[in-house]
């Protein structure tokens, strides 16, 4: 059985990521030998002590090498649309998983833990929140390729692989120049009058880490488990981050209509705030408009996942705010 004090070596994809760096920070912190996989592209920052892997989701020499021997495998390499067309998006998400599935099949690995989204679950029209059972039918090529992939996860479960597949819902945390950005501009920044109309799941990045740790030494094979935070309306979200960064709330809530007329809701905010905030198509902007929220009690049940208050995680995120994006 593998020792509790860390002599662990971990294979993580989507190490130079928002998240998978702060995992990265965390497995070095408790003394396990942590190997990286990077593009040659790839900003590495100032992550000291990872042994890097150099090469891409379909390099499967490179794939096989990463895994090989390693105890936890830390699938969390992907890519939305902000990023990148739908091609790409469904080559990274679902066909980069196949392959890192392959490689771990192919090696000795120990537990994969799949890291997608709380997007492929969605409350149904009679209930409040979403949980695990709440598999919805996927809107854009994001969330249909990471649905894919979640079943590739699970049939590598089923055929006597070891691996189980977290859910996160919207992370906020320093070093996320999407979400995060875009939330504490709302909440402090005066050129972002606006916010929008629907309320989301939001989850510190030092939760979801918890929570990724906790489902790799307590979660089940084959299962999932939504890695949610507090369920907000955006308008609650903003001004509570206005108050613990002593800021200015956006004061103009962009109306349900006018984002469902105008489609992509890059258009109608563009209108109001004059700024760029979702890329998304009409089912998207739809989307927008309605309160996502998620339950995490099985995790917590489970894993012993907890989270922690927005306010908790404001301090951090505005002083990476205020010294490299403003
Ligand atoms: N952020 C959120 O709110 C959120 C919520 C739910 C789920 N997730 C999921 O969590 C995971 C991490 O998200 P994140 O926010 O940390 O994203 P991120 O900052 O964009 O990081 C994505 C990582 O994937 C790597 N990557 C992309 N394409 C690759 C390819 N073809 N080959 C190898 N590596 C590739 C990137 O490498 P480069 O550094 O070279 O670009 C980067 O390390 C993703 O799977 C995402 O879907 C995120």
């Amino acid at each position: 059985m593998t020792a509790m004090t860390d002599a662990r070596t971990a294979a993580v994809t989507g190490a130079t990521g928002f998240l998978g760096s702060r995992l990265c920070d965390r497995l070095l912190a408790k003394g396990w030998t942590v190997r990286g996989l990077s593009r040659p592209t790839s900003d590495r920052g100032d992550l000291e002590g990872v042994e890097w892997y150099v090469g891409d989701l379909s390099d499967r020499e490179t794939l096989r090498d990463l895994v090989d021997g390693a105890d936890a495998v830390f699938h969390l390499a992907g890519i939305g649309l902000w990023n990148a067309g739908p091609e790409t998006v469904w080559n990274v998400n679902r066909d980069g998983t196949e392959r890192v599935l392959e490689a771990c099949r192919d090696g000795d690995t120990g537990r994969v833990v799949f890291t997608s989204t709380a997007g492929t679950r969605r409350p149904p029209v009679d209930a409040d929140l979403a949980d695990e059972t709440d598999v919805a039918e996927p809107i854009g090529a994001y969330q249909a390729s990471k649905a894919e992939a979640e079943g590739l996860v699970d049939r590598y479960a089923d055929t006597g692989g070891d691996a189980v597949t977290v859910h996160p819902t919207s992370i906020f945390g320093p070093g996320d120049e999407e979400f995060t950005a875009q939330l504490l501009s709302m909440g402090v920044d005066r050129t972002m009058p606006a916010h929008l109309p629907g309320g989301l799941s939001i989850v510190g990045v030092s939760d979801v880490i918890d929570g990724i740790l906790a489902a790799y030494e307590h979660g089940t094979s084959g299962e999932h488990y939504i890695l949610g935070g507090e369920n907000l309306s955006y308008e609650c979200a903003v001004s509570r981050i206005a108050n613990a960064a002593d800021g200015t709330p956006a004061r103009i809530r962009v109306p349900a209509t006018a984002i469902r007329a105008a489609g992509p809701v890059a258009e109608a905010v563009d209108a109001v705030a004059n700024r760029r905030m979702f890329p998304f198509d009409r089912q998207m902007a739809d989307l927008a408009t309605q309160r996502l929220f998620y339950s995490s009690r099985k995790a917590s049940e489970e894993l012993g996942y907890e989270y922690r208050p927005i306010e908790d995680h404001v301090p951090e995120a505005m002083e990476w705010y205020r010294t490299e994006v403003r």
